[in-house]
């Protein structure tokens, strides 16, 4: 998401394919239960299997129980998921957070939990990773540069870590920051953008069940490109509010100002929901290229509002002009 550039990925009207539709699985589940049928007897309800590449620690999960937690859209494969990235603070092509995010060091690491709070903390990232069960979760990914992708994630809810901290009444956002370290992160050298990275949630989405914390993607712990050891996932938001490799969150009472609406206000708003009717100054975003389906004749996707989400996450903007509050 570099900010002079002009879209590589103009989308046409006619580019429309079907709707692709998601599953509630546990609830699914849970009704068929009800009615009675035992469990063996249940149709296939069975995710694609995912892998990771093989090299990093695997990661323990539970299935989650989070409406809107899985996505029946086939995963992107690992190879792209873990080659294609945004991640400024070791360059800006696609390629550079594979080439060089190896050297990042993600142990020791704690996150300190501060601002508008009772109990401030400082978390051990060991810590967090045994803070809740760490659930599998495959969510959809729209970048705000127009391509998706769809990720299983392992991790849990955001709001697990930021309810032991007792947010006082005052604590209406959340800031989030990532490391900004020269000596790690050739990137920040750069004056790309200033930094530390950082982004900001209000305190209801963040408390939302799909905001995920995560420390790993298919079944392992996350490489270091996609934000080792640990990040945001926000499936309903342009991926550029998924920070990566976070260091502090803080509960705050006024609104945060990201790293992107510093560098650009009238592109990158605080709230960056996917919406395909608010097209970027620069480009619509009516519609999308998944990662993985780019061959020559591939069609794109529709761009659907909150990416999907709309079911589990649009009670959080009623009433709000979304081109405004873009
Ligand atoms: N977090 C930090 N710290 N630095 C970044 O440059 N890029 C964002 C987001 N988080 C970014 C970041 C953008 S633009 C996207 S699309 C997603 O990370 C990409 O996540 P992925 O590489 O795991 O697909």
């Amino acid at each position: 998401m570099l900010i002079r550039v002009t879209d590589p990925h103009e989308p046409l009207s006619s580019e429309i394919t079907p709707r692709s539709t998601y599953l509630i699985r546990p609830t699914r589940r849970e009704a068929l239960l009800t009615l009675g049928l035992a469990a063996a007897s249940l149709p296939s309800l069975a995710q694609p299997e995912v892998h990771g590449g093989g090299k990093l620690p695997k990661l323990t999960t539970v299935r989650s129980g989070v409406a809107g937690s899985m996505v029946m859209d086939k995963p992107t494969s690992y190879a792209d998921a873990t080659s294609y990235n945004n991640f400024y603070e070791f360059g800006t092509d696609k390629s550079d957070p594979a080439s060089y995010a190896h050297t990042l060091k993600t142990r020791p690491w704690t996150v300190s939990v501060e601002g508008e709070c009772a109990k401030p903390m400082r978390f051990d990232i060991e810590t967090l990773l045994k803070l809740s069960a760490m659930e599998d979760r495959i969510y959809r990914l729209r970048c705000v540069e127009g391509w998706s992708m769809v990720v299983p994630w392992v991790g849990y809810s955001l709001a697990e870590v930021i309810k032991k901290v007792e947010p006082t009444s005052k604590a209406k956002y959340v800031e989030f920051t990532s490391l900004a370290d020269k000596a790690q992160m050739p990137g920040v050298r750069s004056g790309v953008l200033d930094w530390p990275y950082v982004e900001g949630l209000r305190m209801d989405e963040a408390m939302h069940p799909l905001a995920m914390l995560v420390f790993g993607m298919y079944g392992e712990v996350l490489p270091n490109q996609n934000g080792a050891p640990l990040r945001l996932a926000l499936p309903w938001k342009y991926g550029f509010k998924s920070a990566k490799s976070i260091v502090k969150i803080r509960l705050l009472e006024k609104e945060p100002v990201s790293s992107w609406t510093k560098a650009a206000q009238q592109e990158y708003g605080f709230y960056s929901n996917v919406n395909p009717n608010v097209p970027h100054p620069r480009w619509s975003q009516a519609s999308e290229r998944r990662i993985g389906e780019d061959g020559l004749f591939a069609k794109k996707r529709p761009t659907l509002m909150f990416n999907g989400y709309e079911p589990q996450v649009g009670q959080l903007y009623a009433g709000m002009d979304l081109k405004k509050f873009y």
